[in-house]
């Protein structure tokens, strides 16, 4: 286990370049097996999940080549339909692409379930539906899903709720059905429109990503290709709210301004100082902050992945704001160890009503998820003296070189192996 020992109140300031999305790279990795040559990707993030889902790839004879700094190679002519087991799915949640790409190739996937996690139960029932609708007999074998089609038709299929990962995960099994699929009320994250234009630039016929209605026109087969991963819209807006409180003079680099359109209005709204260019975003913190209120939402609302990030900026923030977190019943967590470090937080079921502006102090504090360990991150690096953040794991599995990252801006941090 890793622990991050960080001591606060240093300013930040510099270039921070983004890295590749890793919420693109955990599909687009699976996705690539549909294809018997080889794929290659740029821009791949160099985070831990990127290593879980290499040995995954492994695991089914694949090969998965790390190249330069950024580049994957993925080739799949070789590859055996195994089930796959616990110890490998339980390291990521996205390791459940793989049902939606094994049963893309072979009509047949054996994976176990990849398990909820502290911000929720997550299940992966509206996954399942699409598989079923596709003509897939599910059965299960302990915790392994047994997923298995004589033939994948094309059919519609609504989702009840806009899910990223089920929209995604159907159009794997998609992309290779006979006739066309049409998948109602899609998630419309830049995620999706990433793995789409994969999916086309190996062959595919899939249209209408990033809207709430896509359409997959199924293929027979699929070519090589080379794709880029878009920026990670998460990452640049982390740094971008640590920008807002720390830095005389930040510039955060490889940014898609309309991916974190909704986090900016809010920030404007805050009175940050904030200048939005073609590719980067400059940010100082020059100016007082104003308390917001913050409703989590599907693309293009305000996406929870920003939440446990924002509610340290509003720490900050001269009043009340508040946060609604309607898409994850339990993504609070993060609040109670800000509330160690001298926070001043209500919660109450989904929503929290967050008072500033507080200083915040150094302690001992727990990672119990990935944004929330951004979050924490971010209060220690603005808290008076050492703060030890504990669970560090989960920083690592999304955000790439975050220590050389803050280093180079000025920020004093230690990972440490315990
Ligand atoms: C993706 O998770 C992201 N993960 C999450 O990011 C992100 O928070 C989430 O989308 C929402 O934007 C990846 O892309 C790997 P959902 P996913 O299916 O696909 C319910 C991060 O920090 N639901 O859109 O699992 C579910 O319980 C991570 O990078 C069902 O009920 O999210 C949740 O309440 C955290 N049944 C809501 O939908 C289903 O079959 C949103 O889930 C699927 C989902």
């Amino acid at each position: 286990m890793k622990i991050l020992k960080i001591q606060g109140g240093n300013k930040l300031n510099g270039k921070v370049r983004i890295g590749g999305a890793k919420n693109s790279a955990v599909a687009l990795i699976p996705a690539a097996i549909l294809c018997d040559e080889v794929v290659k990707f740029s821009n791949v993030p160099d985070i831990s999940d990127m290593d879980a889902l290499s040995d995954i790839i492994k695991y089914l004879n694949g090969s998965y080549k790390r190249k330069e700094d950024d580049m994957v190679y993925i080739a799949s002519s070789q590859m055996q339909n195994k089930e796959i087991p616990e110890k490998l799915t339980s390291r990521l949640r996205a390791s459940y692409y793989f049902m939606g790409a094994l049963l893309g190739k072979f009509k047949k996937a054996e994976v176990c379930m990849p398990g909820g996690c502290t911000i929720g139960s997550r299940p992966i029932d509206l996954h399942l539906k699409g598989f079923e609708k596709l003509g897939a007999k599910i059965s299960y074998r302990g915790d392994t899903l047994v997923i298995q089609a004589d033939e994948l038709i094309g059919t519609n299929i609504y989702l009840d709720f806009a899910s990223v990962g089920a929209t995604i995960n159907i159009m794997l099994a998609a992309v290779k059905a006979k006739g066309m699929t049409i998948i109602e009320n899609a998630a419309k994250e830049p995620e999706i429109v990433n793995v789409a234009n994969f999916l086309n630039l190996m062959g595919a016929k899939v249209y209408g990503a990033g809207t709430n209605i896509i359409r997959i026109n199924g293929v027979d087969e699929l070519k090589s290709c080379y794709c880029e991963v878009i920026p990670d819209r998460i990452e640049a807006a982390t740094y971008i709210m640590i920008g807002a409180v720390l830095s005389d003079d930040l510039t955060v680099e490889n940014v898609i301004p309309e991916h974190i359109h909704a986090l900016v209005q809010k920030l404007i709204e805050m009175g940050v100082d904030i200048q939005v260019d073609e590719d980067k975003v400059h940010v100082t913190n020059k100016n007082k902050l104003k308390p917001i209120n913050v409703r989590t939402l599907v693309y293009p609302g305000f996406p929870t992945d920003m939440q446990q990030i924002i509610a340290t900026l509003m720490t900050q923030a001269e009043g009340q704001s508040t946060i609604e977190e309607t898409i994850f019943e339990n993504r609070f967590l993060n609040l109670y160890e800000l509330i160690k470090m001298g926070a001043k937080i209500k919660i109450d079921g989904r929503k929290a009503y967050i008072d500033g502006k507080t200083k915040l102090y150094a302690n001992n504090i727990t990672a119990s998820d990935l944004r929330a360990a951004a979050g924490l991150l971010f209060a220690a690096l603005i808290a008076e003296g050492e703060t030890v953040i504990n669970n560090t794991d989960y920083i690592l599995r999304g955000y790439e070189k975050v220590v050389e990252k803050l280093e180079k801006l000025g920020a004093k941090l230690q990972l440490i192996e315990i």
